[in-house]
């Protein structure tokens, strides 16, 4: 199986089931024309992401990791009325494009962008005693991912999800000697593993995106 028929079912998929539309392709468009990677997740599972936080009636949404705001828009359009994303960035530049692509989709009102090291903000908006997360996609720097899931435990509620994007590299994920990426998405699964709070799986996928996978845990207790 090849990534070419990967990316060739992708195609069949989005084609029947994820209408692209002006601002997620505009998004996508000026992300590119500003140099940012191209790391955004795929359609189909931006869509994933719309489905799980509409499934739940989320109406806190935290993300870490904005770039150009892809992810952003289809969290955004997921939420319940009076409801907001807040999303953290650390790279000026990605928040700047980012802004600009969720004006553009009419959705400025409800995306608070946050400046910042996650590891810095993430506490700030702990200080500041908000009313819970009823959904977290961990989707920044990897070496990360287990402070932010730890985070995401103090910040959420029974029931709420968190999604962490990235836990399979290409497979890489089982050598214990792979790259910090690789040593960031290990982690993550020791700290998962060890959470009494929570109930937790991992999928791997393949697609447009190449090879890798995601991180889904529910809050019990
Ligand atoms: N969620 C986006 C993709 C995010 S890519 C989407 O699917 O569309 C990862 C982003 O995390 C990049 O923009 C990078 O600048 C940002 N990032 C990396 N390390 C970070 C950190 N320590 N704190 C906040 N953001 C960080
Ligand atoms: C990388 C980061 C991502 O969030 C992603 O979905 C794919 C790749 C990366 O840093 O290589
Ligand atoms: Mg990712």
């Amino acid at each position: 199986m090849s990534e070419e028929q990967w990316g060739a079912v992708d195609r069949y998929i989005t084609g029947h089931l994820v209408p692209s539309d002006a601002a997620l392709d505009a998004a996508l468009a000026s992300s590119a024309a500003s140099g940012l990677p191209a790391i955004n997740v795929a359609p189909n599972q931006g869509k994933l992401l719309h489905v799980l936080a509409r499934s739940i009636g989320a109406k806190r949404i935290l993300e870490v990791g904005t770039l150009g705001g892809y992810s952003t828009i289809w969290l955004a359009r997921a939420l319940a009325p009076g409801g907001k994303v807040v999303t953290l960035e650390y790279d000026p530049k990605h928040a700047d494009v980012a802004r600009a692509n969720i004006e553009r989709a009419g959705l400025a009102h409800l995306v608070d962008i946050r400046l910042g090291k996650a590891i810095d903000t993430l506490p700030k908006i702990a200080a500041e005693k908000g009313e819970p997360f009823d959904f977290v996609f961990i989707d920044a720097d990897k070496s990360g991912n287990a402070d932010y899931f730890a985070w995401a435990m103090k910040l959420t509620h029974v029931g709420s999800l968190i999604i962490v994007d990235n836990v399979v590299r290409n497979g890489a994920v089982i050598d214990a000697n792979g790259d910090a990426n690789v040593q960031g998405a290990r982690r993550l699964y020791e700290a998962m593993a060890k959470e009494p709070r929570v109930s937790a799986t991992a999928v791997q996928t393949v697609g447009s995106k190449g090879y890798d996978g995601f991180a889904i845990a529910v809050v019990i207790a």
